[in-house]
């Protein structure tokens, strides 16, 4: 059976709030912020916050499965000075955090990605870690730690110009997650330490929501309405269509990719008294994006012929 996540409090839901978070008001405090990403388990991001009640700590990770895994665990623990989100993390830095707003970050064993063709899904790129360097303040830290030495090595090499200051050095196992475990059981002793020190700021704006522009149209044929697709730097796909004429109301699913972002929300075209309102539907929570708006701009076009 599941173990149940236990309690709901710490886990930030960023995509309704406003943005930028306002931390301090998430933590009912004003102390130094630190991020880990990619938390897994939540192993580390506990014992870090049980080490330092006088800090913040937020856990921003993918897969919902780890942040129920960690929830459960939180509150087992009974910290009180964690957050943890479901984000992707380049996402998140661009959108919510103002530059600076951060004292250091870390990841443990993020994805190696080890093949040739998989290189481009590796987290820690050069741009990547200048949105991290432009998030983190004056001389704060990030801490990376890999199983793979090509991966170590691929990270040196994207570091020129992120104005970051590099370290590195063989350690021994210490932290106790799930991957250091893991490679521990198949003989690996030792792993490769990358402390990154900022040194020079990298100014990277923070990305602003859009304000949606929605739209009302006096006509909508549900049996002829057949949004076209989008390629391109904004990819816009519409995948199924359902229609109510009792409540007059249509859906049609919508996916949108831009940048590192993927939106899959449903847009509704519904009938009020002699009008049809075009919209993002109600209970779907999206970033206002460019992409969302080119979305609801060809359901525009294709009711409007
Ligand atoms: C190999 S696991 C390591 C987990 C944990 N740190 C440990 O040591 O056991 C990498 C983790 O990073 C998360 N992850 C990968 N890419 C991410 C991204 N772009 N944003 C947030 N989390 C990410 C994955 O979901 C996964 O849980």
């Amino acid at each position: 059976m599941k173990s149940p996540y236990l309690s709901l409090n710490p886990f930030i839901p960023w995509m309704k709030e406003k943005h930028p978070v306002e931390w301090p008001k998430k933590f009912g405090r004003s102390a130094e912020l630190e991020v880990e990403i990619g938390f897994g388990l939540g192993d580390f991001l506990v014992q870090q916050a049980q080490a330092h009640p006088e800090k913040d700590f937020l856990g921003i990770e993918l897969g919902w499965v780890f942040i129920r895994r960690a929830l459960r665990k939180i509150a087992l623990a009974g910290v009180k000075n964690v957050r943890v989100m479901q984000a992707d993390v380049r996402v998140a830095l661009e959108r919510i955090f103002l530059e600076k707003s951060l004292r250091s970050a870390c990841s443990l064993f993020p994805c190696p990605w080890p093949k040739k063709k998989h290189v481009k899904f590796r987290l820690f790129s050069h741009a990547f870690l200048k949105l991290i360097n432009s998030r983190i303040a004056d001389d704060g830290e990030v801490l990376i730690v890999t199983d793979s030495r090509s991966y170590f090595e691929w990270i040196l090499s994207q570091l020129s110009g992120t104005g970051f200051e590099a370290r590195s050095k063989m350690v021994s196992p210490r932290f106790s997650t799930k991957y250091e475990r893991k490679w521990y059981a198949s003989g690996q002793e030792k792993f490769y330490e990358l402390r990154l020190t900022k040194r020079k700021h990298i100014k990277i704006p923070l990305k602003e929501d859009m304000r949606l522009i929605t739209y009302r149209v006096d006509r909508f044929d549900p049996e002829h309405f057949d949004p076209p697709k989008r390629r391109g730097q904004i990819m816009v796909e519409f995948k199924e269509t359902l229609y109510d004429p009792k409540q007059q109301k249509g859906m049609v699913r919508s996916v949108v990719g831009e940048d590192n972002l993927v939106q899959d929300f449903w847009i509704e075209i519904v009938r009020k008294e002699k009008l049809w309102h075009i919209r993002p539907a109600k209970g779907c929570s999206i970033i206002p994006t460019a992409g969302i708006q080119r979305a609801l701009d060809l359901v525009y076009d294709s009711t409007s012929g």
